[in-house]
Order: structure tokens, then sequence, then C-alpha cells
């Protein structure tokens, strides 16, 4: 799979995931015996594309399942301005119908990036994602750091709210919180193995990207360019990673 330059990868913010994803889809297109059909992506909570358009791009056949007819409707747009309305489909439903809605055991690569935050029961909804996947088939999954938003509580003058974030069960800073869930690398991580998979890397996304002032980096040349290179550097090595904005995991089913 090869991204266009200054696509997705060259977002300090995305950076890592899209390479975390480039390289496990070169690794399912070279798997031996594999043939020359698509690799299949189902994009669960995908919304307008983000992911799932890209991924249409580098050769994949993307099934994107989300609540939302609006973004379903963004998303066919997308696609078809792409000329790839073929390689990308769009079905409404949330992460609890996946089994209803796409063949159990049949998928490469899923991506549930953003999303899990908000069901009910976050393990159930996982397990169902899980169960979509082929044996050797890989989960991508994008979750919010709860080590972040004490650090970021804390940064803003909001000791009290760090600290409630720190023991709260959901990892939200108080009841004014967006947010529904955030989980520890260590949290998330037994999370995965629950749904009966295997976590093979944790990166941290945004690391630092969200610290620095945007402004910061409009004065200095090249800074953007250096941002990207630390957070590549930063990702996968703790305490660095552990404060990260998000967390990624890239499982597989065995
Ligand atoms: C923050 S967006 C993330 C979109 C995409 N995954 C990305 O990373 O660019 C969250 C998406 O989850 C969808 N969503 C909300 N509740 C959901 C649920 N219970 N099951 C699946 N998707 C859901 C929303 O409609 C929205 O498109």
């Amino acid at each position: 799979m090869v991204l266009a330059p200054g696509g997705p990868g060259a977002n300090a913010r995305t950076a890592v995931v899209w390479e975390v994803l480039t390289a496990a889809i070169a690794e399912a297109q070279a798997a031996p015996g594999r043939g020359s059909a698509p690799l299949q992506v189902v994009d669960a909570g995908g919304g307008t594309g983000g992911f799932a358009v890209p991924l249409a791009e580098a050769g994949c056949s993307v099934t994107v399942v989300d609540p939302s007819p609006d973004s379903l409707a963004a998303l066919s747009r997308r696609a078809d301005e792409r000329g790839l309305g073929e390689r990308v489909r769009g079905l409404q439903g949330d992460l609890d119908d996946l089994p209803q809605l796409v063949d159990a055991a049949s998928a490469d690569l899923v991506l549930c990036h953003s999303v899990l935050h908000v069901v009910d029961d976050p393990a159930a909804a996982l397990r169902a994602v899980a169960g979509v996947l082929r044996q050797g088939g890989r989960l991508s999954l994008l979750v919010g750091n709860r080590n972040a938003v004490v650090l970021a509580r804390a940064l803003a003058g909001r000791p009290d709210e760090a600290a409630h974030a720190l023991t709260d069960p959901a990892g939200r800073w108080g009841e004014a919180d967006g947010v529904r869930r955030r989980w520890t690398p260590d949290q998330l991580a037994e999370l995965v193995t629950g749904a009966g998979l295997v976590v093979e890397q944790l990166h941290g996304v945004r690391v630092v990207a969200d610290l620095i002032p945007s402004a910061a980096l409009d004065l200095e040349p090249g800074a953007p360019a250096a941002l990207l290179a630390l957070e590549r550097s930063l990702a996968d090595r703790p305490p660095f990673r552990d404060i990260a904005t998000s967390l990624h995991v890239l499982a597989v089913r065995r």
C-alpha cells in the first residue's frame, strides 16, 4: 500500500496510525497463497471515510459501518468523487450490529477508531468487532488515553479535575467532561485481550503534538517536519507513549 505524498501519513496527529496500518496491510497483501483479491477492511464507526477512502484508494475493499446517515452520505460522495464507489460500501448500524451486518470471520482488517468510548459496554462491543476478523486478521483500535487528560487538566490549572480523572472508573475529569470513557495503556491491553485478540503493538498518538501551540510551529521553519519526526520517535517509547492524547493498538486474531 502506498500513501500519497502529503496525504494522511504527513500529519503529525495521525502519522503513527497510518504507518502501522501501512505495514499491516503490506504484510497481509504479501501473505503466501493469498492471491490478488483486495483485502477486506471493515471500518467500524468509520464516519465520513477519513480512513476508509485512503484505504480504498490503496486497493482495499472497505465496508464502513456507522449509525449516522449524514456521515454515510458524505462518505458515499467522497468515494464517488474519487471514482472509488465500487470499493467503498456504507452500512448503517452501530458496533453491536456488526455480527448482523458483516459475515463472521470475513475481514482481513477491522478499524475501530475514536468510537469505542461512546458505547455502553465497550468489552461487548469489542467482542463484536473482533468476531468479524478472520483468523490472522488484525484490529486497529484508537482510543483516548486517561493519562493524557490527567496531565492536560493539571496543566490547565485544574488539579482537582486531574485527580478526579486519575481515579474515576471511566477516566473522566468530572460531570462536564464531554468524553464518556478513556483507558490507560494497561487497561486497553486488557480490554483487547479480553476480546480474544493478541496485542502486537501499542503506540501513543500525539505524544506532544497537542501540547505545542500551533503558532509556535508557524514561527519556526521546519518545525512541523521536526514535530512529525519527534512523534514517530516517541510513539513506542514509555514513558512518552503513555502520556499521548490517544492510544493505538494493533492486535491479531490467532
Ligand atoms: C469521532 S468519529 C470517528 C470517525 C472515524 N472512525 C475516524 O477516526 O475518522 C465517531 C464516529 O462514530 C460513530 N458512532 C457513534 N456511535 C456509534 C456506535 N454506537 N457504533 C458505531 N459508530 C458509532 C459516529 O457516527 C461517528 O461517525
